[in-house]
């Protein structure tokens, strides 16, 4: 299975943060943001990435994260030269996909629950239609909104419904066998002049094909797209950090842990960075002094 991370868009609601740099890339605590989206694809057992991002850019997050060597992945870059929509991805990453199904995550969307791992490696295997991950939340009006029978199998998506049916919304993480190249050549773009990643799903749904799980309590799914969500998502790492020692998102330690790299490669990562707590908490989990803490 391929991943792409969406990392495209003007970042206007977060501006004037993102006016010289792009979202993906601004500090959610210890590290950018785009690491926390990395990270769940690598607990996915993905390796083949595509980072699909505004031309200008393109070369910031190649110079953070390169060709993904020293993560024991490989990482390719496209660019988007305008924000067209989130279906888009499959369009601009078809190439990157090829015959293979692939997992799009979006750039900004931050993923944490005990067992996730597991449950991100179980969707990823045998992937017939489409896999999405519904969350509830408050306002579920910003969203894709998700409508579920009695069983809990989806009947109804909506994207940002005015008045939802239900308030689980559609995370910004999917799992898609190979046709959602197709499904999105398909598509017409919507009112806001989008290609829409709901309408691709719709299309699933339609098929019969749309699996949805449900993240519940004890998950946290955080956007970061308002500066007070942005600042609460790295309030949230920083909590985790201080009270647990666990760094959530850290994407050499969950490559070492899923066996991508080994321990000495690891190591030698943290020594790289050893100037910061970052480095030096990699350091300290690969010399074993470390509580050792299974991924996912
Ligand atoms: C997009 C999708 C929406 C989804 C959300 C998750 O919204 O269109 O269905 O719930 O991402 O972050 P947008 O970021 O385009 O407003």
């Amino acid at each position: 299975m391929k991943g792409i991370i969406l990392a495209g868009g003007h970042g206007t609601r977060l501006h004037p943060l993102t006016m010289g740099v792009s979202k993906q890339m601004l500090p959610v605590y210890d590290k950018p943001m785009i690491y926390y989206p990395l990270s769940v694809l690598m607990l996915a057992g993905i390796t083949e990435i595509q980072i699909i991002a505004a031309p200008h850019d393109v070369p910031g997050f190649r110079r953070l994260l390169g060709d993904g060597s020293a993560l024991g992945l490989r990482f390719s870059y496209a660019e988007q030269d305008k924000p067209r929509g989130l279906a888009d991805a499959f369009l601009v990453g078809a190439e990157h996909i090829g015959d293979d199904p692939v997992a799009l995550v979006l750039g900004d969307n931050l993923f944490h629950g005990p067992g996730f791992g597991e449950i991100l490696r179980a969707s990823a295997r045998n992937v017939d239609g489409c896999v999405l991950f519904g969350y509830p939340v408050s306002d579920p009006e910003r969203y894709g909104v998700g409508e579920v029978d009695e069983a809990g199998r989806l009947v109804r998506l909506e994207e940002k419904p005015a008045v939802p049916r239900s308030d689980l919304a559609v995370t910004g993480l999917y799992f898609y066998d190979n046709d959602v190249v197709d499904i999105a050549r398909g598509l017409a773009p919507s009112e806001r002049g989008e290609l829409e990643i709901t309408d691709v799903n719709q299309v699933y749904l339609e098929r019969g094909k749309a699996e949805f799980v449900q993240l519940g309590r004890g998950f946290v799914w955080l956007d970061t797209g308002t500066h007070d969500a942005l600042t609460a998502a790295g309030q949230y790492v920083q909590i985790l950090s201080h009270r647990q020692g666990v760094r959530i998102g850290c994407v050499e330690e969950i490559a070492w842990r899923m066996g991508y790299i080994d321990r000495d490669s690891c190591h030698r990562l943290g020594l790289a960075l050893s100037g910061s707590p970052y480095g030096q908490y990699l350091m300290e989990i690969t010399a074993g002094a470390h509580r050792p803490a299974p991924v996912g």
